[in-house]
């Protein structure tokens, strides 16, 4: 990236605060996402990471008993307390999960599921967005001939880029993914890593990860959490060659986690 580029925020958490009933999963979270960036979310487990990434495109509003205070400004849009139309949201901000969830599905209607649903019926459009989908995520080559067998006949690691091509199929702007690589072999794993990389062009990613490694191959920026607090964030390299709080080298340096 030149100097002079100017970066866009995407996501700006001022004072983000979250409760499970009497828990307070996150806490006054002050942070910024920014546009073709690649941020980890790393920390031990249960210090709130998929719940962080989750209120990105507010999929634990509905949780029974949540409570959310302060803002999540996407795009200059306080998304915690305007009229947020939740559809338009989840279309700019998707999401992949931990193990790819293919729909009992044909792998062509998977990828065309979200454009269908925004509206999309002409069956030339479908298949230019399915088409350029798979070659997205690296997988039309592997597929192209079988577009209409069941994408649970895929495996596991062809099944993980299925499921991030279904979310790029909306034409997102951000792609939230939640530690997409931990059901998957090393080989799968890379491939996935390498897409990352590629993706981060056309796209702004956010990614959970328990691999601290793969948080310094693949990621621009490191947050670290603890108890559901930002200890730090910083580019990734600073993070792990030189992070400025104590509690951050103990988590790189293994000392707990
Ligand atoms: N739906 C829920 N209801 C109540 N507590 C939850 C719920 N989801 C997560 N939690 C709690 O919130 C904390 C953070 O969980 P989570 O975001 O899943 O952590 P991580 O992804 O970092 O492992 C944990 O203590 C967890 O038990
Ligand atoms: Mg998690």
């Amino acid at each position: 990236m030149s100097a002079v580029a100017t970066t866009k925020t995407v996501f700006n958490m001022n004072d983000l605060n979250l409760w499970y009933g009497e828990h307070h999963a996150l806490k006054n979270l002050n942070f910024s996402i920014y546009d073709h960036e690649v941020t980890a979310i790393i920390g031990p487990s249960g210090c709130g990471k998929s719940t962080f990434i989750k209120t990105l495109n507010l999929m634990n509003k509905t949780v029974p008993g949540v409570k959310m205070s302060g803002e999540i400004n996407y795009n200059n849009q306080n998304i915690l307390n305007s009229k947020v139309d939740l559809v338009e949201l989840r279309k700019n901000v998707g999401m992949v999960f931990q193990k790819g969830n293919p729909f009992p599905q044909s792998i062509y209607d998977n990828v065309a599921y979200g454009p269908r649903v925004h509206g999309t019926k002409k069956k030339q459009v479908l298949d230019e967005i399915v088409e350029k989908s798979l070659k997205d995520v690296a997988l039309w080559d592997e597929v192209k001939d079988r577009l209409k067998a069941p994408a649970l006949g895929l495996s596991g690691g062809q099944q993980q880029r299925l499921c991030i091509a279904r979310a790029l199929a909306t034409k997102p702007e951000v792609v939230l993914m939640d530690e997409p690589t931990s059901a998957l072999d090393p080989i799968s794993t890379l491939k996935i890593e390498e897409l990352v990389l590629e993706l981060k062009k056309q796209y702004t990613i956010v990614m959970v990860t328990h691999n601290m490694q793969q948080a310094a191959r693949v990621s621009d920026k490191t947050a670290f959490f603890l108890m559901g607090e930002l200890v730090e964030i910083n580019d990734t390299e600073q993070v792990f060659s030189n992070p400025t709080d104590q509690r951050t080298e103990d988590y790189i340096t293994g000392r707990f986690g």
